[in-house]
Order: C-alpha cells, then sequence, then structure tokens
C-alpha cells in the first residue's frame, strides 16, 4: 500500500488526487487526520504507524529551520525502517537550488535515504509556478519583484504531484532514480507581459528590508525568500530537464499561465 505523508497540504492533496484518478489505493498521513486517514505528525514519534504501508510518498515538511526539518524527516524515515516500508518517494529541491537557502535541509534527507537500507526515488521539484506568481507585489503601476530579468524554471504544483503518483504507482520502475523535474524557463517580466502591466525590479537590498518588515513572516523566510530572488536574478535557476515530461508522457502545464493566474490572484481589488 501506497501512504501521501502531509495529506492536507497542497502537493500532497493533488498527489492523492492523481493516485485516486487512477484507481491506485492509497492511505493518507496527516496532522489533523480526517475519519479516512491516518494521524501522522513527524514531530511526535507516537504518532508513526506505517505498518502495511510499502510505498511511502514522504513529502517534505519544510517550513522551518534546518534543524527542525532534518529531525522530523530523520524520525519518520526511522519508522519507515522500523514499520517494513520497502521504498520511499522524496519530494525534495531541483538539482540547481542547491544555492538556495532551504538547499540543506533537502540535501540532508537525501543523504538519509540514500544511506538507509530502503529502496527510494528522489523527485528534485522545481519551485512552484504558483509561488513565482504569488511573490511579484503589485504597485499602481504594475509589478514589482527582486526577480530582474532572470528565469525561473518554474513547474506547476499538479505536475509535480502528477510525477509523484507515476512513480508511487510503479516504483521498481524508478529504484535508485533522481529525476530533476522542472518546467519551462519564466521571467517576472514575462507575467508583467501576459497581464497586460509593467514589471519594475528593485534591489535586493530593498526587497530583503521589505521581508523583515512583514510581521507575518517567520525568522526563517526573509533569508528564504531572499535567496530565491538572488537565484533566479543571476540565472542560477532557469535549468531543464527532460524528466518530467517524460514521466508525465504528455505536455506539462504552461507555467506561464498558472504564475500569472497566481499573480492575478493578489491584484487589489480581486477579492
Ligand atoms: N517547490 C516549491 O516551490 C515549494 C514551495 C514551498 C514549499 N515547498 C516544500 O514542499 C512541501 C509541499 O508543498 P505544499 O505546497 O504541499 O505545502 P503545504 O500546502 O503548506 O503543505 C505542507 C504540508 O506538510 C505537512 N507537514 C508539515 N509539518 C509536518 C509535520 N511536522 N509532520 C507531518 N506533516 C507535516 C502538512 O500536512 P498536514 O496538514 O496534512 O499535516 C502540511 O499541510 C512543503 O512542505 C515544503 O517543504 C516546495
Amino acid at each position: 500500500m501506497i501512504m501521501v505523508t502531509g495529506a492536507n497540504g497542497q502537493l500532497a492533496s493533488l498527489t492523492l488526487a492523481e493516485l485516486g484518478e487512477r484507481d491506485v489505493p492509497a492511505l493518507a498521513g496527516s496532522r489533523t487526520p480526517t475519519s479516512a486517514q491516518r494521524h501522522l505528525d513527524f514531530d511526535d514519534p507516537a504518532t508513526l504507524d506505517l505498518t502495511g504501508v510499502s510505498t511511502l510518498v514522504l513529502v517534505s515538511a519544510g517550513y522551518a529551520e534546518d534543524d527542525q526539518v532534518i529531525a522530523r524527516h530523520r524520525t519518520l524515515l526511522d519508522a519507515a525502517g522500523r514499520d517494513g516500508v520497502a521504498h520511499v518517494v522524496y519530494t525534495s529541491l531541483t538539482s540547481a537550488g542547491d544555492h538556495l537557502g532551504f538547499a540543506l535541509a533537502h540535501r540532508a534527507t537525501e543523504q538519509m535515504i540514500k544511506t538507509g537500507g530502503l529502496a527510494w526515488t528522489i523527485l528534485r521539484n522545481g519551485l512552484y509556478a504558483e509561488l513565482f506568481g504569488a511573490l511579484l507585489a503589485w504597485t499602481p503601476d504594475g509589478l514589482e519583484s527582486a526577480f530582474g530579468t532572470g528565469a525561473l524554471s518554474a513547474v506547476a504544483r499538479a505536475d509535480l504531484a502528477a510525477a509523484a503518483a507515476v512513480v508511487a504507482s510503479e516504483p521498481t520502475a524508478h529504484v535508485g532514480k533522481v529525476y530533476d523535474v522542472v518546467g519551462d524557463p519564466i521571467t517576472a517580466g514575462g507575467i508583467a507581459d501576459r497581464l497586460g502591466v509593467a514589471h519594475h525590479t528593485i534591489g535586493l537590498g530593498e526587497y530583503r528590508t521589505r521581508l523583515l518588515g512583514e510581521p507575518n513572516l517567520l525568522p526563517f523566510q526573509p533569508p528564504m525568500l531572499a535567496s530565491i530572488a538572488t537565484g533566479v536574478r543571476h540565472g542560477f535557476l532557469d535549468n531543464t530537464s527532460p524528466d518530467l515530461m517524460r514521466l508525465l508522457d504528455r505536455p506539462l502545464t504552461d507555467p506561464l499561465t498558472v504564475a500569472a493566474d497566481a499573480t492575478a490572484a493578489t491584484r487589489p481589488g480581486t477579492h
């Protein structure tokens, strides 16, 4: 049986929906389980019951400092080994993302998985087109960002979910594989053009100052977001790979459309 973790998160819920469409049975693990789901909180080892699970889709539980994320993943992987899981599919970070502020926890998790004795597949996910679009800010004159003219190989979250479902459905075909699952490069200017507005670039210092003044961000988030901005701006995140299209065996969802929709959704007065 497959289990997908983080079931009420966006990537995992789309992965479970994809598995459902393929008539592949799967368990869902969540910190806040519905009656049909298993309670699974990486921060609470007592909840980690993986009996009966053969393929574990470990959706990264980021959004925390590295020590916390790595400890979470280690706890879950220990439980997987104990409970007889055969294969771990991990949703990691694109190979071009090594410079990003949150890369270390992903690479540390990959190492734990590769040396852990279970069969594995690593899906090195590109940054979501939804995220890229949402990081552009509206001004009275159009859009603003610190991305400059740099491109990002953005990818629709739904395509990453489909890739996870493909691999989990037939894990033996993907043992020991690292896939770089990214879409086509897109730019902030391209999003602005699509929406018929201008795009203005701000400096990284100004961007970081704005992030540090944002009351809703956790301490680790300003450096994380600034690292995405400098990575895109300086051309470190426009890597391409055929892996995703090969896995899906269909054209990818257009990341520019997904990103532009996400930007449009944040336009003042939209809601
Ligand atoms: N590629 C990208 O652009 C990108 C962007 C942002 C994040 N990410 C990474 O990709 C992951 C999935 O993205 P997403 O869009 O689905 O994020 P999301 O909607 O925020 O979902 C993340 C889910 O992770 C699960 N989780 C968090 N802490 C956990 C813990 N201690 N134990 C067990 N589960 C925990 C939760 O699932 P339950 O609510 O069901 O417990 C949560 O809903 C994120 O967690 C993050 O690591 C990638």
